[in-house]
């Protein structure tokens, strides 16, 4: 999705923009683009399609010299992905605007300024905020004051950053549904969508509230409300340092994002159990009381976030025989809904930013909810201050637009909320303790699970040629099909679709002959056996078959079968390690194919539009 940086200095800010853009090509974009102010020249652009490399080697040379500039990453959604679209905008070489975000009622705005004599160069919803802010400079009023007044005209979510020719000590922000962070700096300061893009040079940041206005100048930044009063937001110190998004020895960031699950989920457990249980508390001071009252649940997310939701519902429902429903964001905000009875409102989010995920969220506040709990990976997130409790995931930055660790630490968070119910709905001690030292024995049986690489790699070898592939699970292993099918679309752009395994006479088993591989998750549990009629039914139309089992004699293992066993563990938390080997299985397809890994096309890290 968009990207944003933008920095005021004392030095060349070039070098620390295409840096910041590099850091936020994890997002996903399709161009990217900057303007720096120089005192002679005025303003400077250049935008490029593609990746930031291109960009980068456009200015090779000379490059750009000026202490103010701002970038971007575009994700396009109002006009194709070309040079003439790519931000930064510009109203008469005189006002830049980068944007992340939409202007819903652009079309109309742009008319009118068309009107008023302003020539549009792209197809974009952007290029208005440009003119309009241009508009209200030309009518007198100051740089600060113009944007203030141009964002009143806007609805949608917009996150800006703005500079003008004739204002070289000055670089104005705002925000409205989409993030936006100040790095503040010594003599310095710094705009970005995220705290990665300004690591390398600050680590102190202020996270500005929807409506907020910012005006940085080398010397002070001064925040404001909608309505131009002065307001403060905290200033917070971030633990992160810039190595923290480097690939390390690894060849892309998923792959060294799927072997730092064992630590991520050794991080998540710590601090929340007890010799044999959950610590109390663990959701704040004050939730014990709720959790006693919970009596369902309604949770809410988007992509692989909402699979970590429904396997939650499984677990919800069968071990705690509370009511849980789980619902995409996207659908849920637009859909009127019934409140189950005392109910619990859980929203999933690796990001904490995504648009449908906080609308949801928002609007489900006005609805008679016991309270709103979040489960996330970002702690300075929208969603987090947004929600009355959170249980954090401690998987540290997730750069892979694919996500992998995050998801299991959601399923490892998701639990301990299991928990932490069952000590009011049900859940005896014994049980209780037992799920605590399976929990513990956790990391190291995700080790062993890596250690099946090379294996999962020659499995992938038999995909690397397809163009479909099915996915099948039973119980709480359905969610991790269709997370596994999730995985290999979004990354190896093979088609691919899962199932409840019962369901494929019902439709899917028309597809299957010898070029539909049918990769199933079959742990061996109570649907084992109903299962294995599933595999006669793909068996007996040729369909090859790679299953993944934590039990290869129980499945009765022959020659037409391609398995691959995991170790065991209880049942309700195998989703968390049958998961591994299918980050794995499209990993390596995608490797084999050649496909960007980590920056999938189409695709953005942290939806933050509708
Ligand atoms: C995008 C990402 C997915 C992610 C989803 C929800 O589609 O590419 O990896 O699962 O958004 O994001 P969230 O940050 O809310 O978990």
């Amino acid at each position: 999705m968009c990207g944003i940086i933008g920095a005021i200095a004392q030095r060349d800010v070039e070098p620390i923009l295409i840096e910041g853009l590099r850091r936020l090509e994890y997002r996903g974009y399709d161009s990217a683009g900057l303007v720096v102010l120089n005192p002679d020249a005025g303003l400077q652009r250049e935008r490029a399609v593609g990746k930031v490399e291109a960009l980068a080697q456009r200015l090779a040379g000379d490059g750009l010299r000026g202490t103010l500039g701002i970038a971007h990453t575009r994700w396009a959604t109002h006009g194709s992905p070309t040079e003439y679209n790519a931000h930064p905008h510009m109203s008469r070489d005189h006002i830049a605007v980068v944007h992340n975000g939409i202007i819903e009622n652009y079309a109309e705005i742009r008319g009118e300024l068309k009107a008023k004599g302003y020539t549009f160069t792209s197809d974009t919803d952007t290029e208005v905020i440009a003119h309009q802010i241009m508009d209200y400079c030309l009518q007198g009023l100051d740089l600060l004051e113009s944007v203030q007044r141009a964002v009143t005209h806007f609805t949608g979510a917009y996150a800006l950053g703005v500079i003008a020719r004739d204002q070289p000590d000055r670089l104005i922000a705002v925000r409205q549904g989409s993030p936006l962070i100040i790095g503040v700096g010594i003599g310095e300061h710094f705009i970005a969508s995220d705290i990665q893009a300004m690591l390398p040079v600050t680590q102190r940041f202020i996270y500005l509230e929807n409506g907020d206005l910012a005006e940085l100048r080398r010397d002070q930044v001064r925040l404001f409300n909608a309505e131009l009063q002065p307001v403060e937001r905290p200033l917070t110190e971030s633990s992160l340092t810039a190595g923290a998004a480097d690939r390390g020895r690894y060849r892309h960031f998923m792959l060294k994002e799927i072997h730092e699950q064992p630590r991520a989920v050794a991080e998540t457990l710590e601090g929340r159990l007890s010799g044999d249980g959950v610590l109390e508390g663990i959701l704040g001071p004050d939730s014990e009381a709720l959790l006693k009252r919970v009596k369902s649940l309604q949770i809410l997310a988007c992509g692989t976030s909402y699979h970590a939701g429904m396997v939650a519902g499984y677990w919800i429902e069968g071990l705690l025989g509370l009511p849980c429903r789980v619902e995409v964001a996207s659908e849920f905000r637009y859909r009127r809904h019934a409140v189950l009875p005392d109910c619990l409102l859980l929203t999933i989010s690796q990001s904490g930013e995504t648009a449908d995920s906080l609308a949801a969220l928002r609007q489900a506040r006005e609805d008679d909810y016991l309270g709103a709990l979040a489960i996330c990976n970002v702690p300075e997130s929208s969603l987090v201050r947004e929600s009355d409790m959170v249980l954090m995931t401690h998987a540290g930055p997730e750069i892979g637009v694919a996500s992998t660790k995050a998801f299991t630490t959601q399923l490892v968070a998701l639990f301990l909320l299991v928990l932490a119910l069952g000590r009011h709905h049900g859940l005896d001690a014994a049980r209780i303790r037992h799920f605590v030292e399976q929990l513990r024995t956790l990391p190291a049986v995700m080790e062993k699970v890596l250690h099946l690489d090379a294996p999962i790699e020659r499995l992938a070898m038999s995909l690397v040629e397809k163009q479909h592939a099915l996915f099948l699970g039973r119980g709480c292993h359905y969610p991790i099909a269709l997370e596994g099918a999730l995985k290999l679309k979004e990354i190896s752009y093979i088609h691919a679709e899962a199932y409840p395994a019962g369901e494929l006479k019902h439709g899917p088993l028309a597809l299957v002959d010898a070029d539909m591989p049918v990769v199933v998750v079959a742990p061996n549990n109570a649907l084992l056996e109903k299962l294995k009629s599933n595999l006669e039914e793909v068996r007996a139309r040729g369909g090859h078959l790679l299953v993944f089992t934590d039990d290869v004699e129980a499945l009765g293992h022959d020659g037409a079968i391609q398995s691959l066993a995991v170790p065991p563990v209880d049942d309700w938390l195998s989703p968390i390690i049958h998961t591994i080997p299918l980050q794995l299985l499209a990993y390596h397809t995608a490797v084999l194919k050649g496909t960007d890994v980590d920056q999938p096309r189409n695709l953005a890290k942290s939806v933050t539009v509708e």
